[in-house]
């Protein structure tokens, strides 16, 4: 019998691969891994029997994905379009790696997954795929079967006895991990529709939000966080620590139209406050402790190094020599940062840094003033000699 081994959630899509893969032939081994999103393993379990799964593998990934994919992103301030803190595009390569490994394990020909064939996990997926396991033979159930809409998937669902949670009323479709929440589907097809208050997951309404601001400070070493208000913490637990605390302050929330992949506009709702705040904090050092040019090739890098993340191309060259860049500029990026957290806003309470390229003697309008002034019109005198050149060829 043919087997495979096939990334599953217990959500819509995969269930119904699991039927649709019996279906083909195939004896179904699922796996899900854990990044950090709610698992009830008891009842995944006994959905993944129910649904015809011949042995579920449930692999905890939550500490390799937070140190090997969740701090390079803070590192490198990883955002995608100015909004997107990646959280779905980071854990799809670690997740293809773990269930190659499996594969491999279980002597399974096939690897499967139940990405739809417009979005970008379908390219994350199989791009990591490729790059480890080339000989293995790829399934994507959802890019073959053919149904018209959700609404026909649930009535398949229903017919095959598939359980699925999703009703008709209310289709989501909901990606989560430690670093955020990702919601799309349903209202959100609707650009002018916002997303109604209950479909979130992690974060309160700045209507709900706390009344009261909080002061959270972070301690980095090397780019990396390490204390939360002054305690040593391992940072999964202070990711976990504050998307309670930002989410309580309605922080992270973005409402996007984003590019994909395969080239549409899609609409997204994410929440991200530990995201938002931890890269908020660490922007923050390495304001103080990068030196100019650094910092802005750096900005430069960030963008790309997101952008092949959000593409699928995490296992490639040009993204771990990016990386090796930026973990050279994170050697000085120590110290703390204190935010005020209130009402969706972070803003800046204090910095710290024995590294800190900040002078109090250079930069004061006081008398301890330390700059040489005099030096400064020779410099100006001779950075604007071209544009006196091209200003008079202007007139
Ligand atoms: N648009 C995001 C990305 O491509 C999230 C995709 C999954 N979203 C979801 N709601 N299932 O990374």
């Amino acid at each position: 019998m043919k087997k495979i081994v096939l990334a599953y959630s217990g959500g819509l899509d995969t269930s119904i691969a699991v039927g649709w893969l019996k279906e083909k032939g195939f004896e179904v081994i699922a796996y899900c891994g854990d990044v950090g999103q709610k698992i009830d393993i008891k009842k995944l379990s006994k959905k993944a029997a129910d649904t015809g799964v011949k042995k579920l593998i449930i692999k905890d990934l939550k500490k390799e994905f937070v140190t090997n994919y969740i701090i390079p992103a803070i590192k490198a301030n990883a955002i995608y379009e100015d909004k997107y803190f990646l959280a779905t595009a980071l854990s799809r390569p670690l997740l293809a790696k773990a269930q190659v490994e499996i594969a491999l394990k279980e002597k399974a020909g096939y690897l499967g997954h139940g990405c739809t064939g417009k979005g970008n996990d379908q390219v994350r997926f199989e791009m990591g795929f490729a790059f480890l396991a080339p000989h293995l033979k790829v399934i994507a159930p959802a890019r073959e079967w053919d149904f018209a809409s959700r609404e026909e998937q649930i009535d398949f669902a229903l017919k095959h006895k598939i359980p699925v949670d999703i009703t008709k009323k209310s289709p989501y479709s909901i990606d989560e991990n430690i670093w955020g929440v990702s919601i799309e589907c349903g209202v959100l097809e609707d650009p002018q529709k916002t997303l109604p208050e209950e479909a979130y997951l992690i974060t309160k309404s700045l209507k709900k939000a706390a009344a009261k601001e909080q002061v959270v400070k972070i301690t980095f070493k090397k780019g990396v966080p390490v204390k939360l208000n002054a305690k040593k913490m391992n940072c999964y637990n202070i990711i976990k620590k504050l998307n309670a605390i930002g989410g309580n302050h309605g922080i992270g929330r973005s409402d996007m139209i984003e590019n994909r992949s395969v080239g549409i506009k899609s609409r997204e709702v994410y929440e991200a406050p530990a995201a938002a705040i931890l890269i908020y904090a660490h922007k923050e050092l390495e304001a103080m402790t990068l030196d100019k040019a650094t910092l802005h090739h750096k900005a430069i890098l960030e963008k790309q190094y997101a952008d092949l993340i959000y593409h699928g191309c995490w296992f490639t060259p040009l993204k771990e020599a990016i990386e090796a860049f930026i973990d050279k500029t994170q050697d000085v990026v120590t110290g703390e940062v204190s935010l005020k957290l209130y009402k969706g806003n972070i803003t800046v309470a204090g910095r710290k840094s024995d590294y800190s390229l900040y002078s109090k003697e250079l930069a004061t309008y006081s008398k301890d003033d330390a700059f040489d002034k005099t030096a400064a019109s020779g410099f100006i005198k001779i950075i604007s000699l071209p544009y006196k050149i091209t200003g008079k060829r202007k007139k």
